[in-house]
């Protein structure tokens, strides 16, 4: 049973740089998948992308922001997860938690701009887990660049080779439509959003001669084009697609939801069920009928009057039931799930099941942290789940010092749902703010304001870089804490972190302390 439900999962999020059509292709992909009801939300969340007042707006719909986060839907036999990713590239930390949590990746790219920066960084951690990926090419009913340049820049930034299964032909005012490699046949471009592609007009064969008179104009290039892709891409490989080194590429308009259904058909044959899971212990296999699951993100104060915070979990293996026991493994205590929320399925009766592959959502108080493995019981914990060394740095003091408490509250709880990096310098002193964005700065003097009552001022720190710090011999990990106590400060988790102002005194330091190892990344708990 679990080995069929998960055999028929997909798990996947859209990464994009902001405008290339991400939204606009969420919807359609909903609207295909009979979920129309949703599409509105998607268009609601928008998040925030340029500025932070639009952030600041953005959250006070936090409802709608959480519940569109992850998307469930049925299509064609499977059931598809779609998981949103922050937007703005500040929160980029956050994405690479969430990219963590799916099994392959649809990369949205704006024909007119080819792979731009906020894609090529989602990218290479898509890369660095050979996570497979999928291209769709948008805005095609615009004027924009030359497809093969398109697909040459492609296959540049993602250093593997990209197989054309749809190619357009003409673009903008004269955009007559796709030809499908595989069925050799043609799809006409018509304008319009509001009707699904199976009413679309198919012409069979390359050469049929109602190509040439219909689009006298396009047909020859197009016909050309189509024979040189055929002769000189390679074959597409299912395997080289599953292990990162190939990325089949489709073409279309999200708005005109053109060549959006054969992403959907793509997603569900050609994208991987789940797979195993590395734990420190050993692998995990979905198909194991015990559950287990990792938290990857963490919402929090989704109701300021409670405190509530949303923990999002991905199932690695197993069954989930609403209102069993789980264990968490970094302290061993139980959770009931009553209360766990299941994400916009169709049909009520998935709200109380879920498997391997689906994201559930357990309210909690603060229980659950990031990086947290759940299981029935076994003593697990999953790796891979990243936290980044900060680039910028800022200290945090209040106005009023009778707000501290809160203060302390605010930042531990902002802490561990990954908004902020807190530390707390060895010596004591005020607390430290580290973050990979200076947006995330703002955000968070906001909801201390908002969420915790605290006015909270934050100047720049002098430092520049931190890295973590480990050692085989605890000894001699204790002797460069003492040595160095000065630029030492503990994280959210306890974690020494070494802090350095310049480039230099990093540098120095490791060249000073062989036995020390500086960690630039950090996993889990
Ligand atoms: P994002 O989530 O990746 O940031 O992009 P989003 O879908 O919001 O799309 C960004 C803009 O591009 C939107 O226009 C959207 O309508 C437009 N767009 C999306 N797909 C296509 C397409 O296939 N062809 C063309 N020509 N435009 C497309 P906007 O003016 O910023 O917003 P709106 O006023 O349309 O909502």
């Amino acid at each position: 049973m679990v080995g069929h439900e998960v055999a028929r999962r997909r798990t996947f999020a859209i990464i994009s740089h902001p405008d290339a059509g991400k939204t606009t292709l969420t919807e359609k992909l909903l609207l295909f998948a009979g979920a129309i009801h949703i599409a509105g939300s998607v268009k609601a969340r928008k998040a925030s992308r340029h500025a932070t007042s639009d952030w600041m707006e953005i959250e006070k719909q936090r409802g709608i922001s959480v519940a569109s986060s992850v998307m469930q839907m049925e299509y064609g036999g499977c059931v598809i997860n779609l998981l949103d990713t922050p937007g703005h590239q500040d929160f980029s930390e956050d994405t690479y938690r969430v990219l963590t949590a799916v099994d392959a990746a649809l990369m949205v790219i704006d024909a007119a701009n080819g792979v731009e920066a906020q894609t090529l960084r989602l990218l290479n951690v898509c890369r660095a887990r050979n996570t497979p990926i999928l291209t769709f090419v948008n805005k095609m009913d615009r004027e924009v660049r030359d497809p093969l340049d398109l697909i040459d820049e492609i296959e540049r930034a993602l250093n593997m080779a990209a197989v054309p299964f749809t190619w357009p032909m003409g673009m903008g005012r004269g955009f007559n439509g796709v030809f499908d490699l595989r069925r050799d046949s043609m799809r006409v471009f018509r304008p319009g959003s509001d009707r699904l592609d199976d009413e679309d007009e198919v012409i069979e064969g390359l050469n049929n001669p109602e190509i040439a008179e219909r689009f006298s104009k396009n047909a020859a290039n197009m016909q050309q084009e189509v024979e040189l892709i055929r002769g000189a891409s390679p074959e597409f490989s299912h395997a080289a697609f599953l292990a990162g080194q190939q990325t089949p590429i489709f073409f279309g308009s999200a708005i005109n939801n053109f060549g959006v259904r054969e992403v959907l058909e793509a997603l569900i044959h050609l994208a991987p069920p789940p797979g195993p899971r590395s734990a420190l212990q050993r692998q995990v296999q979905p198909s194991e009928p015990k559950f287990s699951g990792v938290v990857f993100k963490i919402q929090a104060n989704m109701n300021p009057a409670h405190r509530d915070r949303i923990a999002f979990v991905r199932i690695c293996s197993g069954r989930f039931e609403r209102g069993m026991n789980l264990r968490v493994g970094r302290n061993d205590k139980d959770i009931r799930t009553n209360g766990v929320v299941s994400f916009l399925s169709q049909r009520r009766d998935l709200l109380d099941i879920a498997y391997a592959g689906d994201i559930i959502g357990i309210p909690n108080h603060g229980t659950l942290q990031l990086g947290d493995t759940l299981t029935e019981g076994e003593q697990l914990q999953f790796t891979g789940l990243p936290f980044f060394a900060p680039e910028i740095f800022q200290t945090v003091e209040i106005a009023d010092p009778m707000r501290s408490k809160q203060l302390k509250l605010g930042l531990a709880q902002l802490g561990e749902e990954g908004a902020i990096q807190v530390f707390r310098p060895h010596w004591g002193g005020t607390l430290l703010l580290g973050a990979v964005g200076a947006l995330q700065f703002e955000v968070v003097a906001h909801r201390l304001k908002h969420e915790y009552g605290v006015e909270a001022r934050l100047a720049p720190a002098k430092y520049q870089l931190a890295r973590w710090i480990t050692a085989d011999d605890p000894r001699e990990l204790k002797r460069f804490i003492d040595t160095n106590a000065h630029r030492i400060a503990y994280d959210v988790v306890d974690a020494p972190t070494f802090l350095a102002s310049y480039g230099a005194e990093l540098s120095v330091a490791e060249e000073s302390w062989k036995n020390i190892r500086f960690h630039r990344m950090r996993e889990h708990a």
